[in-house]
C-alpha cells in the first residue's frame, strides 16, 4: 500500500496476445467485428484526444462544461476523504475539474488500456497533486479485474466514468459493468457517469464524421495496428470509414468498409472481404435520462442527481450502490 503521495503503477494491460486472438476471431464472423477497446494504441488514444477538440465533436465540451458548473455541488455529493476510480482515464482532464474541488481526496485511481499514454499522464497529475497518492492500474475493465491495494482515506470509494463510454457497451453489457462497479466500490460505494443524450440524428451523424477526417483516421487507424502488430497486409487505401446514427436502436455505429473486393494475409492466415462489406468498430449508444436511470437501477444503483447542458446535449448522473451487489474489494470472478 502506498503511504503518503507520488505514483504507483499496476500492469495488467492486455497482451498482444488477446489483440490478435480478437482480430482473428473477429474477422472469420460472418459479420465481421473487432471490439473497441483495441482503437486505443498510442496513436488511436491521440487521435481520439484530437477528437475531443474538434468542432463536431460536442460530448467533450458539453461534459466538461458540466462538471465545471457543477463541481461544487458534485463535490458536496461526495464528501471528503473519497478515494476516486476513474475507468478509462485517458489524460484525466475531466478527473482534474472534480480533484481540484474535492475536499482532501484520499486518492485517485486512473484506469486505462493505453499502458504508456496512462503512464504520462498519471505522472504528470501526481506532479501537479503532490499531497494525492495516485494509484494508476493499466487494465481492460471491460473484463473482470479488482483494484490494487488503495491509500485508505475513510471517505467513500467513488467510481468516474465520463465521455460516454458506458455507450460503447450493449445495454445489457452496461448493466454488467455497472454491477462490477457496485462490487468493487463495496458499499457505500457511488459513481459518477457521463452519458450522451438522444437527439437529432443530423447531429450526432456530424460528430461521427467530422469534416477534417479525424474520426476516420481514428477509426482506419486500427488496420494499421493490425498491419505492424500482426505482421498484416491490409491495403488500407481499400478501406473507408462509415459512422451513422440508428435511431431505432438508439445508437450510432461505426463500421469499415471494404471498397473493392480483395483479400489481406494477418497473422499468416487469408482473410476474404467483399466491396461493401463492413467490419463493425464501435457502437455508441444514446440514452435520454429516465432511460438511463432504469439501467442503472437494473445494476442495483440508486439515481442520486442528474445534470444536464442548456441544450440538453449531455447528461452527468450521480448513482449510490445499493450495497446489495456485494461488498468489498474483489472482481466478478470470485
Ligand atoms: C469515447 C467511446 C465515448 O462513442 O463518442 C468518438 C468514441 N468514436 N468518435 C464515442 C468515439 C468515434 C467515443 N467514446
Amino acid at each position: 500500500m502506498p503511504d503518503g503521495a507520488g505514483l504507483d503503477f499496476f500492469d495488467l494491460s492486455p497482451s498482444e496476445e488477446s489483440f490478435r486472438e480478437a482480430v482473428l476471431a473477429g474477422l472469420a464472423r460472418s459479420r465481421k467485428a473487432i471490439p473497441c477497446k483495441f482503437l486505443y494504441d498510442r496513436r488511436g488514444s491521440a487521435l481520439f484526444e484530437e477528437i475531443c477538440r474538434l468542432p463536431e465533436y460536442y460530448p467533450t465540451r458539453t461534459e466538461i462544461g458540466i462538471l465545471e458548473e457543477n463541481a461544487r455541488r458534485i463535490a458536496g455529493r461526495i464528501g471528503p476523504c473519497c478515494r476516486l476510480i476513474d475507468f478509462g482515464s485517458g489524460e484525466s482532464r475531466k478527473a482534474r475539474i472534480l480533484l481540484e474541488a474535492l475536499e482532501d481526496p484520499a486518492g485517485y485511481v486512473p484506469v486505462d488500456i493505453s499502458r504508456d499514454h496512462l503512464f504520462e499522464a498519471a505522472a504528470n497529475l501526481a506532479e501537479d497533486f503532490p499531497a494525492l497518492p495516485v494509484v494508476a492500474l493499466c487494465a481492460d475493465y471491460t473484463r473482470p479485474f479488482v483494484l490494487p491495494p488503495l491509500p485508505d482515506g475513510g471517505g467513500k470509494n467513488v467510481g468516474f466514468f465520463p465521455g460516454s463510454t458506458i455507450g460503447n457497451f450493449e445495454p445489457k453489457a452496461a448493466e454488467a459493468f455497472l454491477l462490477n462497479c457496485a462490487r468493487l466500490l463495496g458499499s457505500g460505494g457511488e459513481m459518477l457517469v457521463g452519458v450522451d443524450l438522444k437527439k437529432e440524428k443530423p447531429l450526432l451523424d456530424a460528430a461521427y464524421n467530422d469534416g477534417s477526417g479525424v474520426t476516420a483516421l481514428f477509426n482506419l487507424n486500427l488496420l494499421h495496428r493490425i498491419n505492424r502488430e500482426l505482421d498484416g497486409d491490409l491495403d488500407i487505401a481499400q478501406f473507408r470509414h462509415v459512422a451513422f446514427y440508428n435511431p431505432a436502436m438508439g445508437r450510432v455505429e461505426i463500421y469499415i468498409e471494404s471498397l473493392a473486393e480483395q483479400e489481406a494475409r494477418i497473422a499468416g492466415r487469408r482473410f476474404h472481404f467483399d466491396c461493401g462489406e463492413l467490419i463493425h468498430t464501435e457502437y455508441s449508444y444514446k440514452y435520454a435520462i429516465p432511460e438511463f436511470q432504469r439501467l442503472a437501477k437494473r445494476a442495483h444503483f440508486t439515481p442520486v442527481e442528474a445534470w444536464t447542458d442548456t441544450k440538453n446535449l449531455f447528461s452527468v448522473h450521480y448513482l449510490r450502490a445499493n450495497g446489495s451487489a456485494g461488498d468489498g474489494f474483489a472482481g466478478f470472478g470470485e
